[in-house]
Parts: C-alpha cells; sequence; structure tokens
C-alpha cells in the first residue's frame, strides 16, 4: 500500500547524515519530495521559500538546523568554545532573518542558544553541549506533538458531532509534527466518529489551503469541501459552518493575533453570522512582549507569489503594482476564544494569556 502523506516526518533529524529531512511543501499535492538540508543556506532557503512552513514547524526546522550546523562548526572550530560560540550566534541570527512574523522560529532558536550557553557555564566538554543541542532540538519536536494533541482536545470540546468547521491556510499535520494546530480537533474528531464536514480556504495567493490543508484532511479520508477564499461568507450565511478553527503565527498581549493573510476577514464575516472564531495556538506562539498586532512585523513577499508564481501564464499585467503581505492580524474583538495546550483562553485576553503561560 502507498504512503499517505500523514505517514511521512514534516520535519526530521537525520544524525547519521547531520542533516534535517524536510517534505518539500512546495511541490505538494503533486509529488512528495523529500529534501535534506546540510548548510546554513539551504536552511534559510527552505524556511523562506515554505518548504517547510506553518509557524511550529519552521520552529522545528530551525532547532535541527542549529544543531545540524553546531555539529560542523565544533570540527572547524577544533573545540575553542568562545570561536564556536561566535559562529553559533551568527548562525542563529541568520536563520532567524529568514522570516519575521511567526515567534516559533526565534523561540526555537532562544531555547537552542539558552542550551548551548548553560551548558559552557556548567563547564561541558564540546561533545556534551552538542548532546545537549540535540536533546534540546529533539524535546522542542516531541513536545509539538503532544502540545498539538493537547490544543486538538480542549477545540473538540468547543464542537459536537456533524458540525460544519471552516478553516484558512494550513494549520495541519504539514505545518506542525503531527495533528496540526486548527486541524487537530478535527483529526481527533474524525478518530472519534464525529463526522465533521470541513470547509478549507484556499488562501491565496500561496494555497496552502487548497494544495496542504484539502490534502491531508482528504487523505485522512475527512469530509472536506474546497472553497475559494471570497465564498466564506456564502457557506457561513448559507449556515453550513458551526465554527471556525485558525492557527496563528503570534498572538499579541492583548489577544491580537497574526495569521495568513485573509485571516481576519474569515473573523469578521464569522461575526457578522454569529459563528465562533476560534485561535490554535500552542504557547510557544503568545508573546507577550509585543503588547498589541499594531506591533508585529508583517512579512511582504514577492510580487510574483501573487501575479504567477501557480500559474501556467502571468495572472496580471506585467509591471503591475502587487501589495503581497503574508500575514495580517486580526483584533481580539474578534476572536471567540484562544485555544492553547493548557486550556481556552478568553476575554480579556491580557489577563487570560498571562494565565495560560504561567502554566507553562
Ligand atoms: O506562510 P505560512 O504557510 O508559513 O503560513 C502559515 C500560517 O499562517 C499558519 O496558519 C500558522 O503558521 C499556524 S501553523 C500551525
Amino acid at each position: 500500500m502507498s504512503k499517505n502523506i500523514l505517514d511521512y516526518e514534516t520535519v526530521d533529524l537525520d544524525e547519521q547524515d547531520n542533516s534535517v529531512v524536510i517534505i518539500d511543501q512546495t511541490k505538494l499535492p503533486g509529488r512528495i519530495e523529500i529534501v535534506r538540508l546540510y548548510t546554513a543556506q539551504e536552511i534559510w532557503d527552505a524556511i523562506y521559500l515554505l518548504k517547510v512552513r506553518g509557524a511550529p514547524a519552521i520552529g522545528v526546522a530551525a532547532a535541527f538546523g542549529i544543531y545540524v550546523l553546531a555539529r560542523q562548526m565544533e570540527e572547524e572550530t577544533e573545540g575553542d568554545y568562545d570561536a564556536f560560540y561566535e559562529r553559533f550566534a551568527q548562525q542563529k541570527d541568520y536563520l532567524n532573518s529568514a522570516r519575521p512574523t511567526a515567534v516559533n522560529l526565534s523561540w526555537a532558536l532562544n531555547r537552542m542558544d539558552r542550551v548551548c550557553q548553560k551548558a559552557h557555564e556548567e563547564e561541558k566538554s564540546m561533545e556534551q553541549i552538542l548532546e545537549l543541542l540535540e536533546k534540546e532540538a529533539k524535546r522542542i519536536k516531541e513536545e509539538d506533538i503532544q502540545v498539538c494533541q493537547s490544543i486538538g482536545e480542549y477545540g473538540l470540546s468547543l464542537v459536537k458531532p456533524g458540525d460544519g468547521i471552516l478553516t484558512h491556510c494550513n494549520a495541519g499535520q504539514l505545518a506542525t509534527c503531527k495533528y496540526g494546530t486548527a486541524t487537530a480537533p478535527i483529526y481527533l474528531g474524525q478518530e472519534r466518529g464525529y463526522g465533521f464536514r470541513v470547509f478549507a480556504d484556499e488562501t491565496r495567493p500561496l494555497l496552502q489551503g487548497a494544495r496542504l490543508t484539502a490534502f491531508e484532511l482528504h487523505s485522512a479520508g475527512v469530509d472536506v469541501t474546497l472553497i475559494c477564499d471570497n465564498m466564506s461568507a456564502m457557506v457561513m450565511k448559507k449556515g453550513w459552518v458551526n465554527a471556525v478553527f485558525v492557527g496563528c503565527d503570534r498572538v499579541a498581549a492583548n489577544g491580537d493575533v497574526a495569521n495568513k493573510i485573509g485571516t481576519s476577514v474569515v473573523a469578521a464575516v464569522a461575526k457578522r453570522y454569529g459563528v465562533p472564531f476560534y485561535v490554535c495556538a500552542p504557547t510557544s506562539t503568545i508573546d507577550l512582549a509585543t503588547p498589541t498586532g499594531e506591533e508585529i512585523c508583517i512579512e511582504e513577499r514577492p510580487p510574483e507569489e501573487v501575479t504567477e508564481m501557480w500559474y501556467r501564464e502571468p495572472m496580471a499585467p506585467e509591471g503591475v503594482k502587487v501589495f503581497n503581505p503574508a500575514f495580517d492580524v486580526t483584533d481580539h474583538e474578534l476572536i471567540t476564544a484562544i485555544v492553547t495546550e493548557h486550556g481556552i483562553a478568553r476575554a480579556p485576553f491580557t489577563e487570560s494569556l498571562k494565565k495560560l503561560l504561567a502554566l507553562s
């Protein structure tokens, strides 16, 4: 029997080969292509070009990435910790510059950095430092699986069998290490015979909803219907949607949420039709250092992604001005609840998010 997309690891480490192993998501759904990343440039490119994407998966890829690079640096610097750490810090900053919005990238790299510095303070040998870095990267991945499962349980408590669920972009297994965040309640519901009807927004311009969410849910046997981004109002007005679940890239202290461009439109439409709008967020995505959505840096991407990238022929006049923000901010007033691995946060988010973070 041929392997299902869900049987593959989104991100993995090959210890023998000292490489990061990913599915090249730009090739999906047409082809499942496994790619190995060895150099800082390859890892940076894979994150920037969205070969590996989705906030949690980016964090795990960066953690494995900095570990792979640390092994190489250790050889090059011949046991000199100061020379090693100088390069480690440079490579960490370089990987962190690949994408600005998802806080999981810097969160994972900072975790790796802290392990490195603490081990040095404790006078560990270089080999021990590398072992601790490897352990930490693997822990980040393992935790992600548990976190997603827990988000799934909390999310499932918000819906009932037979419900219609709408989701935007891909906050699925392909964006994490298993279950996804927004899709976790869907997968757990599927295991328990909930019979959800899912609507996946195609998610212009890079079509993560069509290429990735529809692909993975369809492969899992979930009842999924692909819709264009401009159809969410129609399906909500018809009463086909009982809840919206989306992922997120950064939650500000006041509960404003950055997620894939178009998310805030879905939230406004959901409010209009009285559909609860749930954001699924590991606590690693909550950034109390960012007070509101205003301060979140929104990545802008090349115009070609809008005009031609996924089309056989250009879909816009040559030279036309294009605005291509990769994310938008949904105001906390439009969010019914934020579902984390430690529980469900509701307004006022300034307090509820702090309380949930204290549990992590
Ligand atoms: O540009 P992408 O594909 O990385 O954007 C992904 C999203 O916006 C996801 O919804 C978000 O990262 C959460 S993934 C669990």
